[in-house]
């Protein structure tokens, strides 16, 4: 019998989880970053803005973008890097990765693309300086493995960066529940024509391990420390675990 695992709310066998994610995105791909934007009033930018800023990534870094997506995280390595860097734009979607690598070359930046499984990078161990991960390893099957593999593609004393959403401070969960299960359902609807995919967002959200357990998760990885900062009232967490 195959083990369960959460889809939003729903419990469905681990062998069906990675199928019913990837018809979410398949689905809201070429809506999604006017989504991003409308559902949280922009400040999705703010979040990655602050994730890029405090990173310590700099020129020559090679850095690897996981669930890469429409790439707003790997245009901003893409900046720090330089010509002299290296920059993966990664996601396992390919609807998604197209919509990024589109986007990109658009904007003149040619960065390697690749569609990969987080939890079976298709890269050597101790190679980047830097991983990201946004907004993706909620969604992922197997997060433990997805993180031991993050770890290993690492070169010791390389930073994993991972900003999801997280455990709001209490007394902002009635608005914010209000918010995601009433609201966001409904701007899909309008948007992308799709609320069940945005009723998705909500209910994942709240079956995403809080700050510590995410960070405990982390160091269970194999990171030798793990810190995390709180965003908008926990509604986002960056968490950074350094590689010894
Ligand atoms: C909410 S989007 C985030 C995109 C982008 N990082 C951002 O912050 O805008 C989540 C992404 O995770 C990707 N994803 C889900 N499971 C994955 C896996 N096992 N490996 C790699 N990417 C995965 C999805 O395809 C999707 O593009």
């Amino acid at each position: 019998m195959d083990k369960t695992t959460h889809f939003g709310f729903k419990t469905v066998a681990e062998s069906e989880k990675a199928a019913k994610v990837a018809d979410v995105f398949h689905s809201v791909a070429k809506k999604y970053d006017v989504m991003n934007d409308l559902m949280s009033g922009g400040l999705h930018r703010v979040w990655k803005h602050f994730t890029l800023t405090t990173s310590g990534v700099k020129a020559g870094d090679k850095v690897l973008d996981i669930a890469g997506g429409t790439g707003d995280l790997s245009r901003g390595w893409a900046k720090r890097v330089g010509k002299s860097g290296e920059v993966w734009l990664t996601d396992i979607n390919s609807s998604m990765l197209t919509v990024g690598r589109d986007r990109l070359l658009d904007e003149g930046l040619i960065l390697p693309v690749s569609l990969a499984d987080a939890e079976k990078l298709p890269f050597p161990e101790n190679y980047f300086d830097a991983v990201s991960v946004a907004f993706g390893l909620r969604n992922m099957t197997h997060k433990d493995a997805a993180l031991k593999e993050m770890c290993r593609v690492l070169k010791p004393g390389g930073k994993l960066m991972v900003l999801e959403f997280s455990k709001v401070w209490k007394p902002l969960s009635p608005f914010y529940d209000f918010y995601s299960f009433k609201a966001l359902p409904v701007m899909g609807k309008l948007v992308a024509n799709d609320p069940d995919s945005y009723q998705y967002l909500a209910e994942s959200i709240r079956m995403h391990p809080d700050q510590e357990t995410l960070k405990q998760m982390m160091l269970d990885a194999g990171f030798g420390k793990v810190d995390y900062h709180n965003m908008s009232g926990g509604v986002v967490a960056l968490h950074k675990g350094y590689k010894f």
